[in-house]
């Protein structure tokens, strides 16, 4: 019988910190239900204090998730916590999530503090979220570069104090997978009272190591990991939920396991990539495109005599289900629904048939409807309320002629016209933009995702937008390149004009 690792999910919370990936309160929702449908045990559902916004999702994620716990993180400052515990009100199992960084250069530089006052905050911290919930976890940011004899005293403190779980997080993703296990290990060695509390990984991927370092954890005695889909999350990101969950199912000698329902991973993957419009690396692990495609003649001519050869999971595990009914224009509301239903997506009769109606639209333009273009299309209603819509776009191009663009904007109910040329169309149309819109932006980032199945399928682009000194990020899909990339910069531009 293996032993149990729980997964905390802070997709939702550290994941979340990726700028331009932000969800409103309805997506989150909807991600969370994923996650309880996929087997995590803890949500991190937001950082409640930060923000209105991130305050009422962890209201009403706590009213729509049933069995996984709910955690709202906070700092070890008594406001935080009260504010975390009142955004707990309706959860099931909820659990706030406290902490202060034990690193030297956290404690100089940014509490300009000493290491025995730390650990007074962090033990104040502590009791005063008890007096709130049972389950309390303490993180002691920068722990990767804590030295361990200091960490192993913060732990020894918290726990006295009432921390249910203690996280050990290489915030800066520092460490490298033995020395992060040694440090998992010393804790387990040196604490007293070390079995009354899990030790948790909190993996960054500065240098690539997140995954190698969450198992080194595990090997040593964590019994919680912190991840997200896709190991999306600030700077390279965080350990990625699916391959931590994966390396425990193909190394079962490990005696280790989890409680996700690996089937579901993939459509997750899929979903918080479309809600979040964060493209997955084709290459990365389990859940990239080319995850399991086999291209050299050799590995192809194996994977056909058994698939042993070259395949250790076999892609229907983790929900890539090559024989899924392609989605063509003659294909009914019931089977649309079915396939958002196997993705993951769930909604009202009235916004299905709004997304019928959009998905033979799209049927009409291309031969095969792909899961991509059905997530895009369900996550399409997002831009209803902008203030800006893209009316008519012409452009004219070709070689050895300048290209020239006109283009119609509605204005919050104004009609707005403009005509430019510039050195290629998109040059072109997004000149004719900055004519209406007049304002000094810069295009920082600009990125078309790679069209894979044909040339009438969905192109789409994400845009990066500098103004006034923040960066603003653009979605756009549509089998006309040059229009994605105009609604990719109107969607920049929507943000910043609210
Ligand atoms: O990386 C980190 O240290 C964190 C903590 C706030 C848990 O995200
Ligand atoms: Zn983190």
């Amino acid at each position: 019988m293996s032993e149990r690792l729980f997964i905390f999910d802070t997709t939702l919370r550290d994941g979340e910190q990726v700028p331009g990936c932000q969800l409103n309160t309805v997506e989150k929702i909807q991600v969370a239900k994923q996650l309880e449908a996929l087997g995590v045990d803890v949500i991190e559902a937001g950082f409640p204090v930060s923000s209105p916004g991130d305050f009422n999702s962890v209201i009403e994620i706590s009213k729509a998730v049933t069995w996984p716990t709910i955690c709202a993180l906070t700092r070890a400052v008594e406001k935080d916590i009260d504010v975390a515990a009142e955004a707990l009100k309706y959860a099931k199992h909820k659990r706030i999530h406290t902490g202060i960084g034990t690193s030297d250069p956290h404690i100089k530089y940014k509490f300009n503090s000493t290491r025995e006052e730390i650990i007074e905050r962090a033990v104040a911290a502590v009791k005063y979220a008890r007096r709130y919930v049972d389950d309390v976890e303490f993180y002691a940011e920068d722990a990767g570069r804590t030295d361990n004899e200091y960490l192993a005293r913060v732990v020894e403190a918290v726990i006295k104090a009432g921390a249910t779980v203690v996280n050990i997080p290489d915030t800066t993703g520092y460490c490298l997978p033995d020395e992060y296990g040694a440090k998992i290990k010393y804790l387990v060695d040196h604490v007293d009272g070390i079995d009354k509390a899990i030790l948790s990984t909190h993996c960054h991927n500065d240098l690539g190591m997140a995954t190698a370092n969450t198992v080194s954890g595990v090997l040593n005695g964590a019994r919680q990991v912190e991840v997200t889909i896709n190991g999306i999350g600030e700077r390279a990101g965080n350990t990625a939920l699916e391959e931590v969950a994966m390396i425990l199912r193909c190394h079962k000698h490990l005696n280790v396991d989890t409680n996700i329902n690996t089937q579901k991973i993939y459509p997750t993957s899929r979903m918080v990539s479309s809600l979040m419009n964060m493209p997955v690396q084709p290459n990365k692990a389990i859940v990239g495109r080319n995850a399991f495609a086999h291209s050299s003649g050799i590995h192809q001519d194996g994977v056909l005599k058994n698939v042993q050869t070259y395949e250790i999971i076999n892609p229907k595990d983790v929900g890539i289900d090559d024989n899924a009914i392609v989605l063509t224009a003659r294909s009914g509301r019931a089977a649309l629904k079915h396939r958002l239903h196997v993705l993951g997506v769930e909604m009202s009769q009235e916004k299905l048939d709004k997304v019928y109606e959009d998905f033979l639209k799209l049927a009409d333009k291309k031969k095969d409807i792909t899961d991509d273009d059905i997530l895009v299309l369900a996550g399409a209603d997002r831009n209803v309320n902008h203030h800006i819509k893209l009316e008519y776009l012409q452009v004219t191009s070709g070689v050895g002629v300048r290209s020239v663009a006109s283009l119609g904007l509605n204005i919050s109910g104004e009609h707005f016209e403009a005509a430019a040329t510039g050195n290629g169309p998109v040059d072109a149309a997004i000149k004719a933009v900055k004519q209406i819109i007049r304002r000094q932006m810069t295009l920082k980032e600009f990125t078309i995702q790679a069209i894979s199945k044909g040339s009438d399928d969905v192109g789409k682009v994400h845009m990066q937008v500098e103004y006034d000194g923040q960066m603003y990020y653009g979605f756009g899909a549509n089998t006309d390149i040059i229009a994605a990339s105009v609604e990719a910069y109107i969607d920049c531009i929507n943000k910043f004009r609210k």
